[in-house]
C-alpha cells in the first residue's frame, strides 16, 4: 500500500512562490515513481496573509500545521510589511516566527557543504573546500530573537533606546544541545558549540550547560568556540567543522556565512525540528525572499529542492530518496544549467528541469 503523506505548503512572498512551484513538481515526480500518497494543503503565510487577511499567520494555519507531516515553506518577507507590528513580539511581526514558535520546532538543521564543481563560484581557495560537509544547528525558538523585555523607548523627541534580551532556560539549551550530540553521533562524531562566554552572561550559561551535557556523550568529541573565532575559523578552515552548536543569533549569521561554502546562499536548505517525534518540522530554503529577482524565473531553486530531500531524511526517515535528490542535484551542478547566482545563465525553470531527469534516470 503507497504511503500517505500530508503536506502543508506555504510558498510565501518574493522568489518563495516560484522555487515551491518547482519543488512541487519534484515532489509530484518522487510521489509516482516511490508510490507515494501525497496530499498537499496550501495556505497563505506572512506579506501574502497580511495582504488578504490582516494577519502574518492565521490560527487556522497553525492549527493545520500542527496537524500534518511535514510544512514546507518558500520564503518569506519584503519591505511592503517590513513595520506593520511595531512593538509586537516576534510571533506578531513575522508569520515564520509564529509558526516556528507554535510548532516548538527548536532545532535548525542548516547543512552547508562543498561541490567540487561549484568551488570556483566561492571566494575560497579548492583547497579549503575539498569534502567540507557541516551543518549549523541553530536554536530557533528563544535567545534574543524572542526572550523580552525588548523594545523600542522613546520620549517627546522620538525613540531613545532599543534593546532586546539575551537569554535562554536551562530546559532549552539542554534539549538544543542533545539533540546536537545525537545528530553529531550520526556524523562524523564531532562538536564544536559556540557562545560570547567571554562577554555575556547568557555565554557563560550556555557553556556550563552544554559542557554538562557533553558529559552524557563521551563518545562526541566537543569542543567550545567563541562565536566570533567560528566565523574566521569557517573563513581559513571550513574542514574541521562537523556540527556547530548555536543559539538563535549566532546560528542565523553563521549558517549565511555557511552558504559561502556551496557557492551561493541559494544552495542551502534546512530543516526545523523538535523532539517529538510525531511532531512536522518546517522545511525551507535559508535564503529569503530576493524582491530584486522575484518574478523573473532566475531564482535558484535548489536550496528548496534540498529542503525536500531535508524532510525525506529527518522528516519520514526516507534516506534513499533525500539520497537520490542529492544525487540529482550534485550532478547539476557538474552538467549545468545554473542559474545567475553561480554565474549561469540557466532559469528556475530549466535548472528543475535538469534536475527532474535525474531523478527519472536515477531512480
Ligand atoms: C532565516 C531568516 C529568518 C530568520 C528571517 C526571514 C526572519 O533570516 O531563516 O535565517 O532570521 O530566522
Ligand atoms: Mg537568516
Amino acid at each position: 500500500m503507497s504511503r500517505k503523506i500530508e503536506i502543508l505548503v506555504l510558498p510565501g512572498d518574493g522568489i518563495g512562490p516560484e522555487v515551491m512551484s518547482q519543488a512541487l513538481r519534484v515532489l509530484h515526480k518522487i510521489s509516482d515513481m516511490a508510490d507515494l500518497s501525497l496530499v498537499i494543503y496550501e495556505d497563505l503565510i506572512h506579506g501574502q496573509a497580511w495582504d488578504a487577511y490582516g494577519t502574518f499567520c492565521r490560527d487556522e494555519t497553525v492549527h493545520q500545521a500542527k496537524n500534518v507531516d511535514a510544512v514546507l515553506v518558500g520564503a518569506v518577507g519584503g519591505e511592503k510589511w517590513g513595520n506593520l507590528a511595531p512593538g509586537g513580539t516576534p510571533e506578531e511581526k513575522d508569520g515564520l516566527m509564529r509558526l516556528r514558535k507554535e510548532l516548538d520546532v527548536f532545532a535548525g538543521i542548516r547543512p552547508a557543504r562543498s561541490y567540487s564543481h561549484l568551488n570556483e563560484k566561492t571566494p575560497y581557495r579548492p583547497e579549503l573546500l575539498d569534502e567540507v560537509d557541516l551543518i549549523v544547528l541553530r536554536e530557533m525558538c528563544g535567545g534574543v530573537m524572542f526572550a523580552s523585555p525588548r523594545g523600542i523607548e522613546s520620549d517627546s523627541k522620538g525613540p531613545k533606546r532599543g534593546f532586546d534580551t539575551a537569554a535562554y532556560d536551562v530546559d532549552e539549551v539542554k534539549r538544543h544541545a542533545r539533540f546536537g550530540f545525537e545528530l553529531a553521533r550520526k556524523r562524523r562524531g564531532h562538536l564544536t558549540s559556540v557562545d560570547k562566554a567571554n562577554v555575556m552572561e547568557s555565554g557563560a550559561f550556555w557553556r556550563e550547560i552544554v559542557s554538562e551535557v557533553s558529559f552524557e556523550y563521551p563518545d562526541v568529541h566537543f569542543q567550545n568556540m567563541y562565536a566570533d573565532n567560528c566565523s574566521y575559523q569557517l573563513a581559513i578552515n571550513p574542514k574541521q567543522f562537523d556540527v556547530i552548536l548555536a543559539d538563535n543569533l549566532f546560528g542565523d549569521i553563521l549558517s549565511d556565512q555557511a552558504a559561502a561554502l556551496s557557492g551561493s546562499l541559494g544552495m542551502l536548505a534546512s530543516a526545523s525540528l523538535t523532539d517529538q517525534s510525531n511532531s512536522p518540522g518546517i522545511y525551507e530554503p535559508v535564503h529569503g525572499t530576493a524582491p530584486d529577482i522575484a518574478g523573473k524565473n532566475i531564482a535558484n531553486p535548489i536550496g528548496m529542492i534540498l529542503s525536500l530531500a531535508l524532510m525525506f531524511e529527518f522528516g519520514f526517515s526516507m534516506q534513499e530518496i533525500s539520497k537520490k535528490l542529492h544525487l540529482a542535484v550534485e550532478e547539476v551542478t557538474r552538467t549545468g544549467p545554473l542559474t545567475p547566482d553561480l554565474g549561469g545563465l540557466g532559469t528556475t525553470n530549466e535548472v528543475t528541469e535538469a534536475i527532474l531527469r535525474e531523478l527519472e534516470r536515477n531512480f
